[in-house]
């Protein structure tokens, strides 16, 4: 078993670089389906998610070249079926994006139905009520969700949730619908925005992306193009957090500030210092944190994908903090595993109060998803002795170059294999 070793306590120190935005990858990657010609993406992380993405467009029949590290070159103009193939597919939630965009490009899709992280129920009625709307009617057989248009035509949409994966999927259907598509209620995300910007770059005609209502109107062909992913704000929030909890002294480069916004604020009021400057940013932290109060929203609001790790922070700051998950029905699993280390946190349904403690102990945790793995490497940075992290591919699906970025910091980690399983869980 591959495992994430850390022993804490060291002040993380120096630069580093912040790669592209997973949840922008993730739906620009399937968005070149819609595209008549070659696309050239760069800044993409090269991270699980994203790869299995370009794996299922390379199944479908797309040819994907990886330039370097950073860039793929994607000719979608082979993919001639509008499905796509089942074991890679159900590995990931981002698939369902590929709804929208075989929905979009043949009037019709067949997709498995998506996978990703546990956070409780993760419906898509808002999606199939959106392609519904554009005059998609669907069907579930075999695991498979089908959709299928007579004609795909525009339409207005109200969502009854903010979601980011349906606005973009039905942003993903409509680019090419007969007529013009409103969606109202629309999540207004940084990766909403980076959708719009990439599809608009292709010939599309979308307006107000970041904005509650988004308008498309559809148009006949989408061209080619070179397209640069913005950074990903949730590694940036995820180093910010851990140079916080090591008394550390930090510049993320290749940031956008204003996305980071609201994450700055609350470290802020935690008593961490930031200093924004105009493509990265500096964060010191020299003193003891003080508690906070969070409440997870959409965009422009605190993240959902930030609360795990400010809750790692928050275990060790001065005094008792309340956490909201307004987001998302069950995101506290990683609390027992914080719990092994020595936090006093109590969950009530979506409420967690943390009281903070002095700091933690090492103990044999796991990563029970994406952003709960990023709340463990923080607390294991921040704690007395050596942490070993199991299930660390949940890690890898979402952060590039973890562990080489945090040591290049100055961090204490290493990724080690064993036989067997350090940690005993009972059910
Ligand atoms: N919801 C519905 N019906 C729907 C869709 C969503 O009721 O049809 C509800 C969900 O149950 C949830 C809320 O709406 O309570 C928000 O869900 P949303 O659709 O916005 O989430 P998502 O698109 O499945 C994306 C990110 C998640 C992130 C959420 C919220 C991607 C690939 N995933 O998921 O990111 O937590 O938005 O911001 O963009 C992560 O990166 O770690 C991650 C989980």
């Amino acid at each position: 078993m591959k495992k994430i070793v850390i022993t804490g306590g060291k002040e993380l120190h120096g630069k580093i670089r912040i790669s592209g935005a997973k949840n922008a990858a993730v739906a620009i990657i399937p968005a070149v389906i819609l595209s008549d010609g070659v696309c050239r993406i760069e800044n993409i992380p090269n991270i699980m998610d994203v790869n299995l993405m370009a794996n299922i467009l390379h199944q479908m029949g797309a040819t994907v070249n990886r330039v370097n590290k950073t860039t793929l070159e994607i000719d979608p103009t082979r993919i001639n079926k509008p499905e796509a193939g089942y074991e890679l597919v159900r590995k990931m939630r981002a698939s369902c994006y590929l709804l929208g965009s075989l929905l979009g490009k043949f009037s019709e899709a067949r997709v498995a139905l998506p996978g990703g992280c546990d956070f409780g129920v993760r419906p898509i009625d808002q999606h199939l009520k959106g392609f519904g709307v554009l005059g998609a009617e669907n069907s579930v057989s075999e695991g498979m969700i089908n959709v299928k248009a007579e004609h795909l035509r525009g339409g207005h949409v109200y969502l009854d949730v903010v979601s980011v994966g349906a606005t973009v999927n039905i942003m993903l259907a409509a680019v090419k619908a007969d007529g013009k598509t409103i969606i109202e209620n629309a999540a207004k995300e940084p990766h909403i925005v980076d959708l719009a910007n990439f599809l608009n770059s292709m010939g599309a005609d979308v307006r107000g992306a970041g904005t509650d209502i988004i308008k498309i109107n559809g148009v006949k062909h989408l061209n080619g193009t070179t397209y640069s992913i913005i950074p990903d704000q949730i590694e940036a929030g995820t180093y910010m957090a851990a140079a916080a909890a090591t008394q550390g002294d930090v510049v993320l480069q290749n940031v956008i500030t204003k996305h980071l916004e609201s994450i700055t604020a609350k470290l802020r009021e935690m008593g961490v210092q930031i200093e924004e400057y105009e493509d990265c940013v500096r964060i010191r932290n020299s003193g003891r944190l003080h508690k906070c109060n969070i409440k997870t929203m959409p965009h422009p609001g605190f993240p959902t994908d930030m609360q795990p790790q400010i809750t790692a922070l928050l275990s060790i700051a001065d005094g008792t903090s309340i956490v909201n998950e307004a987001v998302w029905d069950n995101r506290f699993k990683y609390v027992d595993e914080l719990k092994r280390m020595g936090a006093k946190i109590s969950v009530e349904g979506r409420i967690a109060v943390v009281d903070g403690i002095e700091s933690l102990n090492a103990a044999p945790v796991k990563a029970t998803d994406l952003r709960a793995g990023a709340a463990m490497i923080i607390a294991a940075l921040s704690a007395k002795g050596t942490t070993y992290i199991e299930d660390i591919q949940y890690i890898e699906r979402g952060y590039e170059d973890v562990v080489e970025k945090l040591t290049s910091l100055g961090a204490d980690i290493k990724v080690v294999y064993t036989e067997d399983s350090v940690i005993h869980h009972t059910a």
